[in-house]
This record gives C-alpha cells, structure tokens and sequence, in this order.
C-alpha cells in the first residue's frame, strides 16, 4: 500500500514535469512569435515615419537662401523637397525594349543616383531631351554637395537620359530642333 502510494505520487510529478515542460517550449514559442510581431509591426510604423517625415515638409516653409548653420549637403536636400511640376508625373520608364546596357544604367545608376535628393519623377519628367540640355544639368547635379554622382556614374546617366530621350521624347526633340534653326536662322 505505501509502495503504491509512492509510487503514485511519482508518476503525478512525473507528469507535472512533463507538462510543465511543455508549458515551456509553449511559452519560448510564443515569445518567439510575440518579438517576430513586434519586430515587424514596428519595422512598418518606423518606415513609414520616415516616407512621411519627406512629405510632411512644407514647401512653403522652405526658405530661399541657406539657413545660418545648415550644411551645404543637408541644405541641398532641403531645397530638392521644393515641388516641380514634374514630380507629379509617372515616376518609371517602361525600359523593357531599351537595350541590356540602358536597362543596367537605369535600375542601378540612373534610379539610385537621381532619386536621392528629389523624386525620380522629376528627372523622368522633365523637359529636357538634347544631349546638350542633359549634359548641362547632369553636370549641375553632379555639382551639388553630397550628390553622391561620380564622372563614371554621370557619364552612364548621360547615356541612359540622351538614349530613353530619343524614344520617348521624340516629338520634343523634333520641336527644340525645329525651335533652334528657327533662331539661327534670324
Ligand atoms: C544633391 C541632390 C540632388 C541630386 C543627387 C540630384 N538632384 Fe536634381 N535637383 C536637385 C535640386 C535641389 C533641384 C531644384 C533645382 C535647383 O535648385 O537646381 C533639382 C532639380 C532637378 C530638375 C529640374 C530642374 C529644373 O529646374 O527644371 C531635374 C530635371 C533634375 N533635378 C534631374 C536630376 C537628375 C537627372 C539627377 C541624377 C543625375 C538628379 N537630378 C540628381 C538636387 C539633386
């Protein structure tokens, strides 16, 4: 009778151990998907943030000269938030007749590269479409402090602007042509 009572005794721990065990494993996994959640809800909350801390400049309140104290790259950052027009615009090119070489130069140059200070948008949009008129502004952004835009890459968007211009802005091109001879020949 004492032996069996021990032994039942046992076995009741044996199980409380058990389960107990089981309450853990249960709890690790739990936590586990707890911190995974949290993670990633705020990983969500923090992006978004930051996409809204862009557009929650006013552009009003973005003054025309440098701030006293603000930094030549912080204040071209600053001035880019002023909208364009053509910020509005479609913000991709449909690239997928260009050639391999364009495709390259617009996915891991021309993208990178011309949207870090002001939308993409802006530079696919804009009315610029002779070689001559991109030369010029391709070196005025390369110009500005922290463009991160080195010759190569200047070069390689040159390439990328002077051949998509050709498909897609064929029209503009034949009327600035047109506008240029036009005021040559008065
Ligand atoms: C260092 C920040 C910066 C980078 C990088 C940059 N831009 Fe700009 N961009 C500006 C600012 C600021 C303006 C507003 C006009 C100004 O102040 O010159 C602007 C304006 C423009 C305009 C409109 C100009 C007008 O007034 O009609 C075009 C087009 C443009 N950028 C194209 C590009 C292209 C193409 C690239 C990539 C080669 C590029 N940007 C990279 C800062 C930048």
């Amino acid at each position: 009778m004492k032996n069996s009572n021990i032994d039942n005794r046992d076995m009741q721990t044996l199980k409380k151990l058990k389960r107990s065990e089981e309450m853990r494993y249960f709890v690790y996994i739990l936590t586990f998907i707890c911190f995974f959640l949290v993670i990633s809800v705020n990983q969500e909350v923090i992006v978004k943030s930051w996409s809204q801390e862009d557009k929650e400049i006013d552009p009003s309140e973005i003054p025309d000269e440098k701030p006293e104290g603000m930094s030549e790259e912080d204040w071209w950052q600053l001035k880019a938030k002023k909208p364009l027009p053509y910020d509005k615009g479609p913000s991709t090119i449909d690239i997928s007749n260009y050639t391999k070489e364009i495709q390259d130069i617009y996915t891991k140059v021309y993208t990178p590269k011309c949207s870090k200070c002001h939308t993409i948008a802006r530079a696919i949009n804009a009315p610029y479409a002779l070689p001559d008129e991109w030369m010029s502004y391709i070196k005025k952004m390369m110009k500005k402090p922290g463009s991160g835009i080195n010759p190569k890459a200047a070069k390689s968007i040159y390439k990328f602007c002077v051949y998509d211009s050709e498909i897609r802005k064929k029209d503009l091109i034949a009327k600035k042509l047109a506008e240029k001879k036009q005021a040559d020949n008065k």
